[in-house]
């Protein structure tokens, strides 16, 4: 049977409060959109994939599912296309049926917002569909008792037997043809196609669904998946740690600029800016955690513009590319390596400096080299630092 997966990204997420729309928020490093299509890969099968994107979306909805759909697949024939979704889920889901290929027999419907539903999820519905039903979902058994109440919370009934209830869930599964007939007989809203399926007349069965298959609609919800990610495929829930190193040699007809401080007096350090071996080694780790290359990659000295340029604005600079990475520093440690001058005296003031900066804390050390190496013959300073980002939900 041929087969199509409508992944309807189109919402914008009002309850989770997020700056982007909710498909395009990262859950541990990836969005929810990358993260919904990735169990796609694990069928293995010939798809036809249509993703519905909020309007002015488009573009980075391509370039998520292409990164996502295209790498590693040679067995099987993946095509994809990217369509404006609308007000509603159910006009969005419209929008994403007109693009589905019209010979293929089935399709599924899944929400984007189920970034972490399983690929056993989606077989179990195309095994239902192969097995000759019209409509299948994915249903959960409640563990909660469920019982009707009005918007000032009085409960107005008794509670529902359990054991006849269940959490509806996604993708669900329909005869292609059945589905697009039903939606263009359905004059309403539905909060999922299964209904608008039965309005028509369909039976509807149930195959089970998933406890990580949790739709995020609150940030807490967010905050939780990334637990279950953490422990499944990021060991670390979603930490990152980047390394910076940086030397320069002793320039004394230079000033001294060291982690963002003057020196008044002090033989300063040779480089393209002013030098500060301190705060290049924070920006390089800030950098390599967010894996968004390195010094070189964004000031290097083909950049004129940065030539002698504070070191500062270059890590100022570097933050605005974390954050436009939906990336946030948490903790910051850097040790000096060099004969003079000492950190002890000014480390409190540094810190203080450098935090404020970074918007992290920031811990500066300081160490020599018992007389070895360029350091230890004072011919310059080095710096290490290490840095730890999250990316923002978990900041
Ligand atoms: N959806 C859509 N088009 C809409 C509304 C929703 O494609 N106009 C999609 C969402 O992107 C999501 C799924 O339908 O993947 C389920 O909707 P929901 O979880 O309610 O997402 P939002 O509508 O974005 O969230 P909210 O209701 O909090 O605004
Ligand atoms: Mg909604």
């Amino acid at each position: 049977m041929t087969l199509s997966v409508i992944v309807v990204a189109a919402g914008s997420g009002e309850r989770l409060g997020s700056a982007s729309p909710k498909a395009f928020v990262t859950l541990a490093g990836k969005t929810l959109l990358e993260n919904s299509l990735q169990p796609l890969l694990g069928l293995d099968r010939p798809l036809q994939v249509v993703v519905v994107a909020p309007e002015g979306w488009l573009t980075p909805a391509h370039t998520l599912a292409d990164s996502v759909l295209t790498k590693g697949v040679s067995a099987h024939d993946m095509s994809f296309t990217v369509v404006a979704g609308g007000a509603t889920r159910t006009e969005s889901v419209r929008r994403g049926l007109a693009a589905v290929d019209a010979g293929n027999d089935y399709v599924l419907i899944h929400d984007a917002a189920r970034a972490l539903t399983p690929t056993e999820v989606f077989q179990r519905v195309i095994d239902a569909l192969e097995a000759g039903h019209q409509g299948v979902i994915p249903v959960l058994p409640v563990v909660d008792t469920i019982v009707p109440v009005d918007p000032d919370t009085s409960v107005t009934a008794p509670a529902h037997p359990r054991e006849e209830l269940g959490a509806v869930q996604t993708p669900q599964g329909f005869h292609t043809a059945s589905l697009k007939a039903a939606y263009e007989q359905f004059g309403g809203d539905a909060t999922d196609d299964a209904a608008v399926l039965r309005a028509a007349g369909h039976d509807v069965v149930a195959v089970a669904g998933h406890r990580e298959s949790v739709k995020v609609t609150y940030p807490e919800d967010l905050r939780n998946l990334e637990r279950v990610v953490g422990g499944v495929r990021a060991p670390g829930g979603g930490v990152m740690v980047g390394t910076g190193v940086d030397v320069h040699q002793f320039d004394p007809s230079k000033p001294l600029v060291l982690g963002g401080m003057d020196f008044p007096g002090v033989a300063g350090l040779a480089g393209h800016s002013d030098g500060d071996v301190i705060v290049h080694a924070i920006t390089d780790a800030l950098l390599a955690a967010s894996s968004l290359g390195d010094l070189g990659t964004h000031f290097g000295v083909n950049r004129p513009e940065y030539e002698g340029v504070a070191s500062t604005a270059l890590l100022t600079h570097a933050l605005g590319l974390l954050r436009d990475a939906g990336v946030t520093p948490t903790s910051v440690s850097v040790q000096y390596i060099a004969n003079h001058p000492k950190i002890g005296p000014v480390r409190k003031e540094m810190c203080e400096a450098l935090s404020v900066l970074v918007g992290a804390p920031v811990h500066v050390a300081g160490t020599t080299t018992d007389g070895l190496g360029l350091t230890g013959r004072g011919e310059g300073a080095a710096a290490i630092a290490t840095a730890l980002v999250v990316p923002h939900e978990l900041a």
